[in-house]
């Protein structure tokens, strides 16, 4: 078995964070007892392409105990946790991934996954995915499906089914309820805070927070950085979701005006240069920026390095620019997800019902796989519902029913006052 990691002596540190992100992640585990015996997944190869986690080590080893064979690689240079990716090679899994890689040993080690000529594919981001399209397209005569995790991933892969380029059926997994409005809001509103607070040490409470994009992400930011005392700014570029912001109680406002008096920036919304020269030359001294969106393009750095003088490394995943004007911006983890790059990611509890939905929606690729079409389709209704269902029931909440009559009432349009 091959693999390429920095350090398998991590391996026992690893597993051991694996065992508790286990204990954390009901749903998940309850479905890898039911399939551990049907086996669904038999006779699949997955290529996994997706952040290297304690959470992402449980669905790996879920869809092995239903039945997978697979090779992974991980979907962003810096947020590889190398004790985890230990311990997966240690357990016999083929994996290519490392914090720290380079561009070159990036697509690398995705390509190293695709040697394994897998027949379904599972995306954070749709490199892999754009990777058999652009540079191995023989591959998709043997894949019969993939999933894509991420929004923006879904993004680029709808614009390719646009196009009429797609070369297999995608489920786009960001898009259940169950994923983003949990996973994107709750999970990434929080552990991206965890990421600004491991690399600066800052307090929140007081400070003028800034965030780009309104969307499921910073909605979820907004509501946890006021939650502990920040004044928190947003801009968007859609009217209806700057409208929720202004209503939701938070103050809506252009980059331009939000630039001058922020302290600390938080760009969440998967579109490139958000943060420009202008505005970092318009920057209080001491600000500090930071990205949560997918892609490292939401700040512009070639902008931010051209207008420096001198940079070095302050603190662990934070870099302090001095600009010719004499001030100081700080740049967290290059400009890449600050929480994964920066903390761990989301926490296991929410990623249970993201990785839940990656897991049933391959074996439905699986079962799907003679009448599905080259699109990107949604997750079912009821996928969504069996997820929630599951995590509410193992959270011990209990729900009401609607009574026969109720349902009768809910169809009927004769009833009136
Ligand atoms: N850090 C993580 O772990 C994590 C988790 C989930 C999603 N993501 C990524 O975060 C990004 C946002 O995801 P989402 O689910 O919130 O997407 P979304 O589509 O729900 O929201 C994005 C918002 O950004 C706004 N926007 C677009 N261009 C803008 C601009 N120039 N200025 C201000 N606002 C602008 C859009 O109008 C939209 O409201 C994506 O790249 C996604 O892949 C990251």
């Amino acid at each position: 078995m091959e693999y390429k990691i920095k350090d398998i002596s991590l391996a026992e540190q690893g597993r051991k964070k694996i065992d508790w992100a286990e204990s954390r992640m009901p749903v998940l585990m309850n479905l890898r007892k039911e399939f551990a015996n049907t086996k669904p997944l038999e006779g699949m190869r997955i290529a996994g392409c997706l952040h290297v986690t304690k959470e992402t080590a449980v669905l790996v080893e879920t869809l092995i105990s239903a039945g997978a064979e697979l090779s992974w690689s991980g979907c962003n240079p810096l947020s590889t946790k190398d004790d985890i990716a230990a311990a997966l090679a240690a357990n016999n899994i083929p994996i290519f991934a490392w914090y720290g890689m380079s561009t070159e040993e990036f697509y690398w080690a995705i390509d190293k996954v695709l040697e394994f000529k897998p027949t379904l594919t599972l995306d954070d981001g749709a490199d892999l995915i754009f990777r058999v399209h652009s540079e191995f397209p023989e591959l998709s005569e043997d894949i019969i499906g993939g999933t894509e995790e991420t929004t923006t991933g879904v993004h680029r892969l709808r614009a390719m089914e646009r196009a009429s380029k797609l070369l297999y059926p995608i489920i786009a997994v960001n898009d259940a309820e169950t994923k983003s409005d949990f996973d994107n809001v709750y999970g990434t509103g929080q552990s991206t805070l965890d990421g600004v607070l491991r690399s600066t040490n800052i307090i929140i409470a007081g400070k003028i927070v800034v965030i780009a994009g309104y969307g499921h992400c910073g909605k979820g930011l907004a509501k946890n950085g006021s939650g502990i005392g920040a004044d928190i700014i947003v801009t968007e570029v859609n009217p209806i979701q700057a409208l929720k912001a202004a209503m939701d109680g938070f103050r809506v406002m252009k980059m331009d005006d939000a630039a001058k008096v922020g302290d600390l920036f938080i760009t969440a919304t998967g579109m490139k240069d958000i943060l420009v020269k202008s505005h970092f030359e318009n920057m209080k001294d001491g600000a500090i920026i930071c990205n949560t969106g997918h892609y490292d393009v939401e700040i512009n750095i070639t902008d931010l390095e051209n207008l420096a003088k001198s940079k070095r490394e302050i603190r662990e995943n934070n870099e302090e620019y001095t600009l010719q004007n004499g001030n100081k911006i700080y740049l967290l983890a290059k400009g890449r997800l600050v929480n994964l790059s920066a903390a761990e990611g989301h926490p296991s509890e929410v990623m249970d019902m993201s990785f839940a939905n990656q897991l049933l929606s391959l074996i439905y690729l699986k079962e799907k796989s003679a009448i599905l079409e080259k699109r990107v389709y949604d997750i079912s209704r009821e996928q969504d519902e069996k997820i929630a269902g599951l995590k509410l029931e193992l959270m011990g909440y209990q729900i009401d029913k609607l009574t026969e009559e109720q349902e009768k009432y809910k169809d009927a349009y004769f009833e009136g006052t």
